[in-house]
């Protein structure tokens, strides 16, 4: 299961307690998260956080968390900005946001269910608490005095509260506010197309729909759902307590080793088929280059922790240096904060950059992070990256050329079996009068990002 929160500024105004548009983004984000992983069988979502359930027998990237983790952040952040406008028509997306994100791991469907009951627990007493607290200052009362007049109150004098002083009854606010909101699919009847006659002709299709519920973890609700009960197991009792084994559990964090160098590299998920959908000139297109190079600058900018960054094609290295105590070292919000961004900086700049190229589909990156515990390795593992920029760069340049020039791509490969770099700049003059040295050192040598002074800069290498 992979949770995600939201890390937003309160930049945009959002209506409280509870911003009815905004969660209905949250909502239409995660049925097309729904969409894209079909493995996904049950999600559950409230304020600025969503609950993926992967089916048990999930094979999805061999169930690599950091994987897994981060492609489900990231592609979530890439369709939250591209449906802004729709959502928010006439308020302009400020700042990009990005999501942080774990995987919890279920071993049974009774930890499962545990999960589920914490959620909801934890969404009714949010929501419950909000609501008073934003009708007292709404009343006129001091943020402190709000938080004083609610200290330790239970759940019946926070609803009494409601009635007596403002009129509210608790039960009657919306089941989006009270209970959150579940996704899951469904086998409906769904209109394909219209035969000679003009009557529609339907077909049974698994659709992701949403459902409320005041209950999620109860067997009522679950056991009725075959869609849920199939993949992930049948509830055998409603739970009551739920065990502070399971809550400890749920809320352990992996950290990255103390006083290392980390670096958290993101690569863009099939960018082959994103490259050609958005007609990418080969084998380098500089403007998209350069959008990955303006988010990288954006990341340095927004997260103070990491030093410098490299990148090549469709990715980007980013060192945090050894003292970093960026997210207490956890290594799964790291991971999803840092990819995250990246993408959705790079949905927000696409315009900047691909002005009369519209975006077919949200793009989607993935992220890992690695220790390395003295300068001299990590200075290896960039050496590394800026080898591997080096031979791919060379490699393409001469596929491309001889692509070009009428050969087939098995041609064109069989012709650089084997070769060396000599070799191969060589045929590059030869045949196509082309220096290799002195094509532009984005291509052939990657892009970095650091500080200057309090300024940020890209240096080609
Ligand atoms: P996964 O990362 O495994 O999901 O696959 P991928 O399709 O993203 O391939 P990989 O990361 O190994 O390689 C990056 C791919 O992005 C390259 O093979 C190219 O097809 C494409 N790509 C990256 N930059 C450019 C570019 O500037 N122009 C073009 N035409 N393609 C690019
Ligand atoms: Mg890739």
């Amino acid at each position: 299961m992979v949770v995600i929160f939201l890390d937003f500024v309160k930049l945009h105004e959002f209506e409280k307690p509870n911003d009815e548009t905004a969660l209905s983004l949250m909502n239409s984000s995660s049925a097309a998260v729904l969409e894209e992983f079909p493995d996904i069988i049950f999600a559950y979502g409230y304020s600025d956080e969503y609950s993926f359930v992967f089916k048990k027998t999930s094979r999805f990237y061999q169930r690599r968390a950091s994987k897994i983790l981060s492609l489900v952040a990231s592609f979530f952040a890439a369709v939250y900005v591209a449906k802004w406008k729709e959502f928010f028509p006439q308020k302009k997306l400020e700042y990009a946001p990005s999501f942080t994100s774990k995987v919890v791991s279920c071993a049974s469907v009774e930890v499962l269910q545990a999960y589920l009951a914490w959620r909801q627990l934890d969404c009714h007493a949010n929501n419950q608490y909000d609501t008073c607290f934003w009708m007292l200052v709404k009343s006129g009362k001091s943020i402190s005095e709000a938080q004083e007049v609610l200290k330790d109150t239970q759940k019946q004098q926070k609803n009494e509260l409601l009635f007596q002083n403002f009129g509210i009854n608790y039960k009657t606010l919306p089941e989006l506010f009270r209970q959150g909101s579940c996704l899951f699919k469904k086998k409906v009847d769904e209109t394909v197309k219209h035969d000679e006659n003009g009557n529609p002709v339907k077909r049974l299709r698994r659709k992701a729909v949403f459902v409320h519920s005041e209950n999620i973890s109860g067997i009522n609700f679950w056991n009725e759902q075959p869609s849920l009960y199939n993949d992930l197991g049948h509830f055998t009792k409603d739970i009551g307590k739920i065990e502070p084994d399971f809550i400890r559990l749920f809320q352990f964090e992996n950290k990255l080793l103390p006083l290392t160098w980390a670096v958290v590299r993101i690569d863009g998920c099939h960018f082959h088929r994103f490259s050609d959908v958005h007609e990418f000139e080969k084998p380098n297109d500089e403007q998209a280059l350069k959008l990955m190079n303006s988010c990288a600058v954006a990341v340095l900018k927004e997260f103070e922790n990491i030093h410098f960054a490299y990148g090549v094609s469709d990715e980007y290295s980013f060192v945090l240096k050894k003292e970093s105590e960026l997210y207490k070292r956890q290594s799964s919000k790291i991971i999803s904060a840092v990819t995250s961004f990246f993408t959705s900086t790079y949905v927000l700049q696409w315009g900047e950059f691909f002005p009369h190229k519209e975006l077919k589909y949200p793009p989607s990156f993935d992220g890992r992070a690695v220790c390395y515990p003295t300068y001299n390795i990590l200075l290896d593992y960039l050496a590394w990256r800026q080898v591997d920029c080096h031979i791919n760069n060379q490699y393409n340049t001469c596929f491309w050329m001889l692509v070009k020039s009428g050969k087939t791509k098995t041609q064109s490969q069989d012709y650089l079996k084997g070769t060396q770099t000599r070799e191969k700049n060589e045929l590059l003059s030869r045949q196509f009068g082309i220096e290799y040295n002195s094509l532009p050192q984005i291509f052939r040598m990657g892009s970095s990002v650091f500080r200057l002074k309090s300024l940020i800069f890209v240096v080609t290498c």
